[in-house]
């Protein structure tokens, strides 16, 4: 199976799945192609520290969404990738993107969806917005994409307690730990039954 993985950030579940890579817990899964929608992402330092290709494409380098959507699919495409694996990327994925891998594009969330997903929610603000709900726990999820934020079905979850006194970084570290053994492990099980 040929990864890509899309990012934004810092890559810290991109690291994860490449150590898993390393360690020998991924047979028969190869990280192809890491692709940045921000050229200053420091996932890409990461990327490169383990020798693994990486494009930056980024919006504001296209006239329209359409192009730069058109640029994503082709460098997905050209990889020869199968499963797309969207990792603190912050843009939508186009319809034509998920049209051609439809069913092999997951997502992990920072929260234990169906609560705290959608558009605008993403890093520290899922954390604040699950500590304003007084929730007594949150966690995370790893599901496949459709054409709504956030929304196809749930692989798979792992949950952590939200403690007195939290805020919305502690809370964010306490699921991240929790996230990079989540997607390792649920992308290989996704690739076992493909
Ligand atoms: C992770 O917490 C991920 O779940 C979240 O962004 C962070 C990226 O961290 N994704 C979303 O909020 C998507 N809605 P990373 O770049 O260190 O992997």
């Amino acid at each position: 199976m040929r990864v890509a993985v899309l990012v934004s950030g810092g890559g810290s579940n991109l690291e994860a799945i490449l150590q898993a890579k390393e360690a020998g817990e991924l047979p028969g899964i190869d990280v192809v192609l890491v692709i940045s929608s921000r050229l200053d992402a420091f996932a890409l330092q990461r990327a490169e520290r383990h020798q693994v290709p990486t494009a930056v494409i980024e919006r504001r380098a296209y006239e329209s969404e359409e192009t730069y959507q058109k640029a994503l699919l082709d460098a997905l495409m050209q990889a020869h990738v199968d499963i797309v694996c969207l990792a603190g990327y912050l843009r939508k994925l186009g319809p034509d993107v998920i049209a051609k891998y439809r069913g092999r594009i997951l997502n992990i969330h920072p929260a234990l969806l169906p609560k705290f997903g959608g558009p605008g929610m993403y890093g520290q603000h899922v954390h604040t917005a699950v500590l304003a709900a007084g929730e007594k726990e949150s966690g995370c999820s790893v599901h496949v994409v459709d054409e709504e934020f956030d929304h196809g079905p749930i692989l798979a979850q792992r949950r952590v307690p939200v403690r007195p006194g939290d805020t919305p970084e502690t809370l964010a570290e306490r699921v991240l730990v929790e996230e990079h053994k989540l997607y390792p492990k649920t992308l290989r099980e996704f690739c076992e039954k493909l």
